[in-house]
């Protein structure tokens, strides 16, 4: 059985935030991967900025503590089959 994990992607608006630099698209990316693969919404979440935005997109895994940055929509699926697969390998 899979742990229990959540996504969180930084889409916050504002000039030289993540939402400026593809956040939102990135937030809907993630949605539908997990949407495709049946896994729950509920583990994919808007995040807050956590002043890291200079690398942004930003997507934070709890509870992996693993940040990824610059995050562009083609890197979702290879994100949640790392994290979120029933598949997974726990360490
Ligand atoms: S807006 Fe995403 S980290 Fe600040």
């Amino acid at each position: 059985m899979t742990a229990f994990r959540q996504i969180f992607v930084c889409a916050t608006p504002g000039e030289g935030r993540c939402g400026a630099k593809g956040g939102e698209e990135l937030l809907e990316a993630f949605r539908s991967e997990v949407e495709r693969r049946g896994v729950s919404s509920s583990t994919i979440l808007r995040n807050a900025c956590t002043r890291r935005h200079e690398e942004g997109p930003v997507v934070f895994v709890f509870p992996d503590d693993v940040w990824y940055t610059r995050v562009t929509p083609d890197e979702v699926p290879r994100i949640v089959e790392r994290h979120l697969s029933p598949f997974r390998v726990e360490s």
